[in-house]
């Protein structure tokens, strides 16, 4: 079990991260929507994190992104604490609507500027900027017309990526097209957990096939505009596992397994949909008339990021609609979690990196976002966050082990720089290496942040 890598009675391995050769490439991320605040100034149009933030209910604590760390401001400053704690990479995004107001048409020249300033800053201190095209934040001009759920999408995101490799290309070379499809099309136009809110197979399902084609047509219009350009989609994924042996709860896992961990990248590679697995993504085919469309959803990407928080265990329920499968949370499981409720398992996330390497077609793994969320609080200025070491150390040592087994993993990039706006969760879900304190805009390095400075470092 990697979770205790070591018997009691044998000194623990040194973990650092020489281990993992002088080429890999350690960053960390954060996401414009859940960082930067300034939501309504220098030009910047609303997106729907903005609005749906404005909805009762909708966030927990009526939490807002209005300010979040205000890293618009304070990008300098957390750039130097990126650096001071030894990343070589700093992964952020781009808000679609601080550069194109009303998502498309009109540019907005303070929000092309403020992305220029981060970019340069970023290369002044040896930091390589990992760019995401979409980090959730929509345009809420383009909402209103239907947003994911509307073919004109494809047009759209087409226009916002042509701007952003024709203004940033010359120094940014490293793209991530979208953070998680699977995410933001199921909370956001399924399950109405998060923005825009929508619900029902109806606007499911045009978002599904919208992102798949949007993230291709994004590295193809990256691969034409940027020379040299290393490109990159993200994924989300959990390793689904049967409650029980029976064949009902095995084929629960089944189905949530297809949604959860192929749903995306299967398209990409280009091998359509897994539909001919789960008789409802047929009616994808509703949108997927031709042949054309599976051509159009391939995308050879240079590297494939992966994104794993924790596994799911599923039992069978045919009173829930789909998937008929209901999960047995992690804490009636009673299992180690985190502060989210989420299974800690190192162990599962070494089987999901194994997994995905031996996709065909899958060229370069980059771990693009880990991490986990603890209850911190700052004591006498300082936070300590012991079972987020334990959990880093863990999960980087089953990394190690898949690499070692012949994944080819090349990055890993921890979630998150520094406490920030965690969507329907508000500010009380606590990923960072930093504290924030919000009221004051604080940081304080937790001691997590200076476990990794000496993992980087080597002492
Ligand atoms: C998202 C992040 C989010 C993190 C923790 C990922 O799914 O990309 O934006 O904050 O998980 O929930």
């Amino acid at each position: 079990m990697i979770n205790h890598p070591h018997p009691p009675d044998t000194p623990p391995q040194r973990l650092t991260a020489s281990l993992f050769g002088p080429d890999f490439l350690w960053g960390t991320v954060l996401a414009a929507a859940q960082n930067e605040g300034a939501w309504n100034s220098y030009g910047k149009g609303a997106s729907i994190w903005d609005n749906f933030a404005r909805r009762q209910g909708k966030i927990k604590g009526a939490d807002k992104p209005t300010v979040a760390c205000d890293f618009y401001h304070r990008y300098k400053d957390d750039l130097l604490l990126a650096k001071a704690l030894g990343f070589k990479v700093f992964r952020f995004s781009i808000s679609w609507p601080r550069i194109l107001p009303e998502g498309t048409g009109r540019v907005n020249k303070e929000g092309i500027a403020f992305y220029h300033r981060l970019i340069d800053e970023c290369l002044k201190l040896g930091l390589v900027p990992y760019v995401t095209l979409y980090h959730w934040d929509l345009p809420a001009a383009l909402e209103k017309e239907g947003g994911w759920t509307s073919h004109l999408m494809i047009r759209w995101f087409s226009r916002y990526v042509t701007l952003c490799a024709e203004e940033y290309g010359g120094k940014v070379k490293d793209w991530i097209v979208l953070n998680e499809p699977f995410g933001f099309t199921t909370l956001g136009y399924m399950l109405g957990r998060h923005a825009p809110g929508k619900t029902g197979l109806s606007n499911w399902l045009p978002a599904i096939h919208n992102a798949a084609l949007a993230q291709a047509e994004g590295g193809r219009i990256l691969r034409k505009i940027v020379a040299g350009a290393h490109i990159g989609t993200s994924f989300s994924c959990s390793e689904v596992m049967p409650h029980t042996d029976s064949p009902e709860d095995q084929q629960a896992a089944k189905r949530l397994d297809i949604l959860l961990n192929r749903l995306f990248i299967e398209p990409t590679l280009g091998n359509g949909f897994p539909r001919e697995d789960f008789r409802l993504l047929e009616k994808l085919e509703l949108h997927n008339k031709s042949w054309k469309y599976t051509e159009r959803m391939q995308f050879d990407f240079d590297f494939i990021g992966i994104q794993n928080y924790f596994p799911v265990v599923v039992r069978y329920n045919p009173l829930i609609p789909i998937v008929q499968a209901s999960e047995v949370k992690a804490r009636n499981r009673k299992v180690p979690c985190t502060a989210m409720g989420w299974e800690i398992n190192a162990d599962s996330f070494y089987r999901i990196l194994k997994r995905f390497s031996l996709y065909e077609g899958v060229k370069e793994i980059i771990v693009t976002e880990g991490g986990a969320a603890f209850k911190d609080e700052r004591v006498n200025g300082a936070v300590s966050d012991p079972q987020r070491i334990d959990y880093f150390r863990d999960y980087l040592l089953a990394m190690l082990r898949a690499r070692d087994e012949g994944a080819n993993i090349t990055g890993y990039f921890a979630w998150t720089l520094m406490d920030n706006f965690e969507w329907a969760e508000g500010y009380k879900a606590r990923f960072g290496l930093i504290y924030v304190d919000f009221k004051t805009q604080l940081r304080t390095i937790k001691d997590s942040g200076y476990w990794f400075r000496d993992f980087l470092s080597g002492h």
